[in-house]
């Protein structure tokens, strides 16, 4: 098996996958990194939504090989311990979440339309979103949280 080394998180990590080993295998099996959730096998529910170079992606719908000397963020990366990072706070400000499963997903979406728009409008948000399924709320809150921590990030990545 070839070593893959990309930077995770800030930090560099070399690892040894199969070829076949999705990005989302590569987070959760070698690096531990579970915040990155699997909710499909039909690359539909977002909730595997990591950064690669800045960019949302799905990391259930990549190879491990192909983010080679890619910088990738993941849930865990984007704030201190104990801190949360302003988009993180405005979920939580606007309960935009209920079971949780989804908010991974959300949060690093929402992460790459911030850097996009430091103003989105609701219908940007929803339209942004519509690859991420919530199976608990109804979009509402979510949308709120969005739009306030895009603000609240001043277009900052
Ligand atoms: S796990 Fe559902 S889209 Fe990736
Ligand atoms: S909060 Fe439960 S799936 Fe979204």
């Amino acid at each position: 098996m070839p070593p893959v080394t990309l930077t995770v998180n800030e930090k560099q990590r070399t690892t040894e996958v199969e070829s076949r080993t999705l990005l989302v295998e590569l987070l959760r099996d070698h690096l531990d990194l579970t915040g990155t959730h699997v909710g499909c096998d039909t690359s539909q529910c977002g909730a595997c939504t990591v950064l690669v170079d800045g960019r949302s992606v799905k990391s259930c719908t990549i190879l491990a090989v192909d983010v080679a000397g890619s910088e990738v963020t993941t849930i865990e990366g984007i704030a201190g311990p104990g801190e949360l990072h302003p988009m993180q706070a405005a979920f939580k400000e606007h309960h935009g979440l209920q079971c949780g499963f989804c908010t991974p997903g959300m949060v690093m979406g929402a992460l790459d339309l911030a850097a996009r728009s430091a103003d989105p409008s609701e219908a940007e948000v929803r339209e942004w979103l519509e690859g991420n399924l919530c199976r608990c709320t109804g979009y509402h809150n979510i949308v709120l949280a969005v739009q306030e921590g895009a603000r609240a990030m001043g277009g900052a990545s």
